[in-house]
């Protein structure tokens, strides 16, 4: 009854790259969860598969990001790409590498396919007209130019298009053009360019696109651009640019879209070094791997075009298939950041398993590229139907009755018909997921689970139970339950990696693919236990909520402002003259003198002398300063402050310093050459 095993492939999945610039939002989680499906498919089958990803680490947005939170780009990358290695963790995400294109690899290999490119004469270069920011001395592409529309008038519109009156303009055309990342007035600048030379691919990407490598509304698309005719890509950026410097071009970059892809190779490079093998087995133009790339259906020009035509020239094999997807929307409509839909990774995991969410894009995913919709009722509904009332609840209305019996699993099955529709699946269920038709292979699984319930209904062990002389009738009636359930689950691993492994437990078997539909017949099992909960409404409410907030933290950090940190806690005072602040007589103090003060837990006595008189202060920063690492040093005072009778004495002044206090307070110290005496303004 066990299904021949096919012989072993050896598979290269990946999934895009995502920006080292963002958190991952549900939408990305889509993309990942499909590949790892596929993935793990594949390896329950048999097959040798590698999964690789990576974070996309380079270009302009990263940049400025990282300029903007006060980060080198390599700490900020390096934060992203912890922040996304834990996401894809916590979604159980089985990726065999997570590596970075700001990698020695992917700088080695970019460099190597450009050198081949320009070698084979598919490298240009000219010189082109840009904008450039004078004050930023940076070339701005459209989405950094901000104008007023040239048609209606509308104020503030980015780049080449109007949101108020969808135009489409050039950037040269909006009226008061503005950068948009200082202000000033771009100028128009001159400067060398290279080039790859595209259309002279056109007839080897015409067969390429054609040669089963794409769905075909894929392909369709494409044979629509590849008719228009195709255009050299820009594939170089002028310094300052956080990339790869292209050799021989000392101040020009290689565009972001040029290692991108070559981070996959970069990804499996790293890997392979570590275990000792040759990445080139799936990259060499006659290797027998097989090279699958999962991607959404925004980025298909740069996989289905540039990509195969770089491999092409370069000497490399192309990818076997490109498999596109569609984007997601939440309840019906685009992820949107005012409906509060915009949902992060995190804010999911926060409130609820990552198996949920699995089973529900499986339930949804097909081969096509049609968006798929995360309606949230709809969600809950279906996860706590399927998985939950239909599949483990097999398990629990069995399990007990055969451990009460002993825990062994009869030797016969009780329905033969009903056990060979789960043999006749099998094999549709596989060809399902091969195909990315996860929806339909969900629907086969659901299927047979509503039937085994049917079934089990209808014989009612639980009934038949409490007879006389029934229990090996039970007993079989159960024990295919159970079987039946491990058919299920087995096939449903590659969804549910982690119920899986609990089933295993359960079963006191590792579940294969290859017998999933020979039963365990005189195999003990072990005491089941609950396997997953049902999906609360509060549950999906705290996600929504959270996704608020997030959003308007990120909104608050990208207008400028915190959320949190100093200026958040305490707001700027309110608007004073000049002749107000200048009432406030600050001058430079040398500390000349530091005590303890007996009897008070905060305070420090400072003698501070002003060049020629001096001034008793008591100063709260006894938790911060030892007196002795005070006295010398020079600091500024409120010089015509009141004197205020304390406890200890008189304090007439005070210095000033930083921070919340205790061990977090820092006094102002002037740069060297201020005098004792001289005013502060
Ligand atoms: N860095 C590039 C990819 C380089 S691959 C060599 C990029 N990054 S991305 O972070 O913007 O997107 C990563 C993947 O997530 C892309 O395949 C993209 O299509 C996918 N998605 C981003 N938003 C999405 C949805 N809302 N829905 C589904 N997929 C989405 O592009
Ligand atoms: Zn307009």
């Amino acid at each position: 009854m066990s299904e021949s095993r096919p012989q072993a492939r050896n598979i290269l999945v990946t999934s895009a790259l995502p920006y080292a610039n963002g958190s991952l939002h549900l939408g990305h989680i889509l993309e990942y969860i499909q590949t790892d499906i596929w993935a793990r498919f594949q390896r329950a089958r048999g097959h040798h598969c590698l999964y690789m990803c990576a974070d996309d680490a380079h270009g302009t947005a990263i940049m400025l990001k990282a300029e903007q939170l006060g980060l080198t780009a390599e700490q900020h990358i390096a934060n992203m790409q912890a922040e996304h290695e834990r996401d894809f963790s916590d979604f159980l995400i089985g990726v065999d590498n997570y590596h970075s294109t700001h990698s020695e690899e992917n700088r080695e290999l970019s460099a190597m396919i450009y050198q081949r490119l320009r070698d084979n004469g598919h490298i240009a270069s000219r010189t082109i007209t840009q904008a450039f920011d004078p004050e930023k001395e940076l070339f701005l592409a459209d989405r950094y130019i901000k104008g007023t529309c040239p048609r209606c008038k509308t104020p503030d519109q980015y780049g080449d298009n109007c949101e108020a009156c969808g135009a489409t303009y050039s950037p040269t055309e909006l009226i008061d053009p503005v950068s948009a990342i200082s202000g000033a007035t771009p100028v128009e600048k001159e400067s060398e360019h290279f080039f790859f030379t595209l259309p002279e691919f056109t007839d080897f990407l015409k067969q390429w696109t054609r040669s089963g490598t794409l769905q075909s509304e894929v392909a369709n698309k494409l044979s629509e651009w590849l008719d228009e005719g195709l255009q050299e890509w820009d594939i170089s950026r002028d310094a300052p640019y956080f990339g790869f410097e292209i050799p021989d071009a000392p101040g020009k970059y290689f565009y972001v879209w040029l290692d991108a892809p070559i981070g996959y190779m970069a990804s499996l490079k790293n890997y392979c070094d570590a275990k000792g093998l040759d990445w080139l087995d799936y990259w060499k133009k006659d290797s027998d791997a097989e090279v699958y790339h999962f991607i959404g259906k925004d980025i298909v020009n740069f996989h289905a075009l540039f990509w195969p035509a770089m491999l092409d020239s370069a000497d490399f094999r192309t990818p076997t298939k490109v498999c596109v997807h569609g984007f997601l929307t939440v309840n019906g409509k685009k992820m949107s950041k005012s409906r509060g839909t915009f949902i992060n990774a995190r804010n999911y995991l926060d409130h609820l398993h990552p198996e949920y969410l699995r089973y529900y894009f499986a339930a949804k995913l097909t081969g096509g590229v049609d968006d798929l919709d995360l309606n949230l009722e709809d969600f809950i509904a279906k996860v706590n139907s399927d998985l939950v009332g239909k599949v483990v609840n097999i398990a629990s209305r069995t399990a007990k009755f055969v451990s009460k019996s002993g825990g062994i699993l009869a030797e016969q099955l009780a329905d033969e018909p009903l056990w060979n529709q789960f043999v006749e699946a099998a094999p549709r269920i596989a060809d399902f997921y091969e195909s990315r038709e996860y929806a339909r292979a969900m629907r086969e699984i659901m299927a047979l689970a509503d039937a085994a319930n049917a079934w089990i209904a209808d014989k009612a062990p639980w009934s038949l139970a409490k007879e006389e002389g029934k229990e090996d009738e039970v007993l079989a009636i159960c024990s295919q339950g159970v079987n039946m359930f491990r058919a299920l689950i087995t096939w449903l691993a590659p969804v549910l990696p982690e119920t899986a492994k609990k089933a295993e437990a359960f079963l006191g078997a590792e579940l294969d693919w290859h017998s999933a539909t020979t039963p365990l017949a005189g195999h003990t099992i072990n005491k089941f236990k609950p396997l997953m909960q049902r999906i609360e409404q509060k549950q999906v409410d705290a996600i929504l909520e959270a996704a608020k907030e997030s959003l308007a933290q990120l909104q608050a950090e990208t207008a400028g402002e915190q959320k949190t940190g100093p200026l958040a806690d305490d707001p700027i005072a309110d608007e004073i003259q000049f002749d107000d602040f200048a009432k406030v007589d600050l001058r430079i103090a040398l500390i000349a003198n530091a005590e303890h003060v007996e009897g008070a837990g905060k305070l420090l006595k400072l003698t501070l002398d002003l060049g020629g008189e001096t001034r008793q202060v008591f100063a709260g920063i006894k938790s911060a300063y030892k007196p002795e690492d005070l006295v010398g040093k020079h600091t500024v005072m409120v010089a015509n402050l009141a004197p205020r009778k304390m406890r200890f004495g008189v304090s007439e002044g005070m210095v000033l310093a930083a921070g919340p206090g205790g061990k977090d307070l820092w006094i102002l110290e002037p740069h060297a050459g201020a005098q004792p005496g001289m005013r502060v303004m």
